[in-house]
């Protein structure tokens, strides 16, 4: 294959995502009146997806509110102990996620009126012999990180184990890794329903009262959000709305099906991939993960070259001083902290209150981090070449930078090449931890499946088979890359 068609396809590649993204970014400018709500959506019946749609409880009374002041909905699906923080930051306007009015929560957010009753119930298997809570003290307890029920065990029992979700507890007890767990009753009976392997306790732990969280300085907001939740209540619609997501959860009971390995492969692929469409989650995860890489690989890329060019310049000329003590700065910071720390400090401190795409904030957050990586590997590439070089170069009359550019760096980037190859294929890994910051990427997908199914290991595989076949064909191309560059010699 030529060398300059796969550099010409990189750089369309890297066209169409800038293009999406400033697209994406000028779609969000455009909506001036928009309600944006966040949310965890493994919580049916108050928050769940049905067909890749969030739906239920929550959004439905939110998006009846929206209705009546003139506003559009954008929902968000984030780690429920990331909402609190999404809503005081300014990223989100509220947060409607089943949250119970706590005091400590007061202090940061402010609360609507209350529109539901809700408390926590003990989930156990089928086959326990735990009969209340007094028989808790010294068991394995699951909890969804951040809640109540969280706090509660933490508080009176024992240190929890925490999960991500509430179906995540409800998997670990049944398939034994857990004694029990601690969820909000509704959506515990929905989990129960749903699985032949547990139980709950008829006895709630807890008595508490679920509220919207808003900004405390959204007080327009919050007026708005009660003077609506009270004609709702009046018109009997908060009842009606709770009615049709406990009916509608409950409808899917299993039929009783053929076993064996072959039935059950097929049984479970079917689950997980083609019911409710849910391969679309991996589908659109896939693309995202792409977007995001190859637009942080070009990021890096630039940033790496200006970081690699004047620190080389920086040594070989004694100039540009200043400039080498932000470039190393800029590469201790970024080497001497976490990606997942950047991503999350870029996120919500730096964009904090801008509204900007998330996509847009991955490729920035792991771009940096790769420019930090590549500028070190080109540098040593331009280490790598004869100091004689350079001299031979100046003596023919070019200046530096000429001589640099037409002499070092192409030969450095031949020498580096494979060391830059294994710096992306890290890169496209990394982005895997997008979900963080509420990306759907393609682990956040299989993570989605995985609530919705409690099935840990087809969405696994299939997810890691994806990101295998990236990973070869990546490497494929870089070989091929690297032999055209080597018969050009
Ligand atoms: N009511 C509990 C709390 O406020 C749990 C809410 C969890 N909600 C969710 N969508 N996962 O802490």
């Amino acid at each position: 294959m030529n060398i300059k068609l796969i550099l010409g396809t990189l750089c369309i590649t890297a066209l169409t995502v800038f293009g999406n993204v400033s697209k994406a970014v000028n779609v969000e400018e455009a909506q001036t009146k928009t309600l944006r709500m966040v949310t965890e959506a493994t919580f049916p019946p108050y928050e769940y997806r049905e067909n890749g749609r969030i739906i239920g409880i929550d959004p439905d009374v939110v998006r009846e509110i929206a209705r009546r002041n003139g506003y559009a909905l954008v929902i968000e699906d984030m780690p429920f102990n990331s909402i609190i923080a999404a809503v005081q930051s300014g990223k989100a306007d509220i947060a409607a996620s089943g949250i119970t009015i706590t005091e400590d929560r007061k202090k940061i957010v402010n609360f609507s009126d209350p529109y539901i009753t809700a408390g926590q119930s003990i989930i156990i298997s089928k086959n326990s012999t735990i009969k209340s809570a007094a028989d808790l003290k010294g068991k394995r307890i699951g909890v969804q990180s951040g809640t109540t029920g969280d706090i509660y065990v933490a508080e009176n029992i024992g240190e929890p184990e925490r999960f991500d979700n509430a179906a995540l507890v409800c998997a670990a007890i049944s398939s034994g890794r857990l004694d029990a767990g601690v969820v909000d009753t509704a959506p515990a009976k929905e989990f129960v329903k749903r699985s032949e392997d547990i139980k709950m306790l008829p006895e709630p732990l807890t008595s508490e009262e679920y509220a919207f969280a808003i900004n405390k300085n959204r007080t327009d907001l919050l007026e708005m959000i009660n003077t609506t939740l009270v004609e709702m209540k009046d018109e009997g619609l908060i009842k009606h709305i709770v009615a049709k997501h406990e009916k509608n959860v409950t409808k899917d009971t299993e039929e009783i099906k053929e076993t064996g390995f072959w039935a059950d492969f097929k049984d479970d692929f079917h689950t997980n991939f083609v019911d409710d469409d849910r391969y679309l989650y991996l589908l659109n995860g896939f693309v995202k993960t792409i977007e995001i890489s190859a637009g942080a690989v070009v990021l890096g890329i630039m940033i790496g070259f200006l970081v690699a060019v004047i620190r080389s310049a920086a040594d070989q000329t004694g100039k540009l001083k200043i400039a080498n003590l932000i470039c190393k700065f800029y590469l201790t910071v970024i080497r001497g902290t976490p990606v997942v720390v950047q991503l999350l400090i870029i996120y919500f401190v730096i964009f904090g209150s801008v509204d900007i795409n998330k996509v847009v904030i991955a490729i920035i957050a792991f771009g940096l981090n790769s420019g930090a990586y590549v500028a070190e590997i080109i540098r040593s590439g331009i280490m790598s070449i004869d100091k004689g070089q350079l001299e031979a170069g100046r003596s023919l009359g070019l200046s530096y930078p000429k001589t640099m550019i037409l002499i070092i760096l192409p030969q450095a980037f031949k020498n580096v090449l494979p060391a830059l190859g294994n710096e992306f294929i890290v890169l496209l890994k990394e982005t895997s931890i997008s979900g963080y910051i509420a990306l759907e990427d393609l682990t956040k997908g299989g993570d989605i499946i995985r609530g919705q199914t409690y099935n840990a290991f087809v969405p696994l595989m299939a997810v890691a088979i994806i990101y295998l076949t990236v990973v070869i064909f990546l490497s494929k191309l870089l070989t091929l890359l690297e032999k055209r560059l080597k018969r050009n010699e």
